[in-house]
C-alpha cells in the first residue's frame, strides 16, 4: 500500500469475523506504534494486549462503545507513564501517537481496527486502571479494538475532510 493511499484511506472499522492475529503480527504492530514521536524522545507508553474472552466480554459489559470487541478478537490498552513523560501531559500526547500509528499499522496489515476512548473519562480510566492491574503511575489513553475485517464488509471511503479555511497562513 502507498503510504499516502494508506493515509488517506484508513477508516474505524467495527465489522469484525472471528479471527485470532498471531503474536508475530501483534508484535510488529507494536514496533511501528513505538517508532511513534514523542516529547525529547522519552517514550512513554505502555500497552496491554487483551484476548481472553472473559476479559473482552467484561469490556464490552462495561464500555458503551465497545460492542464489537468479542467478533474482534483482541484489543490492546495503550497506555502512558505519568513518571516517564517529559511535562506534565506528555503521556497523552505521546500515547496519542502511538495509538494512531497502531491505527495505520492495522491498516497496512489490512486488518481493521478502532480507536475507542478511555482517557479523559474518569470513571472509565479508573475501571481500567483496577481490571488491568496498572501500576499507579501507569494511565490509561485509548483501547485500540482490532481484527479481522468482516468478510464483504467494506468501509467507506472518508468524504472529502480537507477544509482549506482551517489553515491560517502567517497568523490567524
Ligand atoms: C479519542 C477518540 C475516542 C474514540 N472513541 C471511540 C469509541 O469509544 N468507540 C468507537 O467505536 N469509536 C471511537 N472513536 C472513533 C471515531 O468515532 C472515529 O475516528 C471518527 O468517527 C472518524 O471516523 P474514521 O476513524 O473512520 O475516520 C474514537 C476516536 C477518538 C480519536
Amino acid at each position: 500500500m502507498d503510504f499516502k493511499e494508506g493515509l488517506l484511506t484508513r477508516r474505524s472499522i467495527r465489522k469484525f469475523e472471528k479471527s485470532t492475529v498471531s503474536q508475530a503480527e501483534i508484535e510488529d504492530i507494536l514496533k511501528i506504534a513505538m517508532y511513534a514521536p514523542s516529547a525529547k524522545n522519552l517514550q512513554p507508553w505502555e500497552f496491554v494486549v487483551i484476548s481472553e474472552p472473559k476479559a473482552l466480554a467484561e469490556i464490552k459489559a462495561f464500555h458503551p462503545y465497545t460492542s464489537f470487541i468479542e467478533e474482534a478478537g483482541q484489543a490492546i490498552l495503550v497506555c502512558g507513564d505519568v513518571a516517564v513523560q517529559h511535562k506534565e501531559g506528555n503521556w497523552v500526547t505521546d500515547a496519542s501517537a502511538a495509538t494512531q500509528n497502531i491505527l495505520y499499522a492495522c491498516h497496512e496489515k489490512g486488518l481493521g481496527a478502532v480507536w475507542c476512548g478511555i482517557f479523559p473519562d474518569a470513571d472509565f480510566m479508573t475501571w481500567f486502571e483496577k481490571k488491568f492491574e496498572l501500576p499507579e503511575h501507569i494511565k490509561p489513553l485509548s483501547l485500540v479494538i482490532f481484527g479481522k475485517i468482516e468478510t464483504g464488509f467494506e468501509a467507506r471511503q472518508p468524504s472529502t475532510r480537507f477544509k482549506p479555511e482551517k489553515i491560517h497562513w502567517q497568523k490567524w
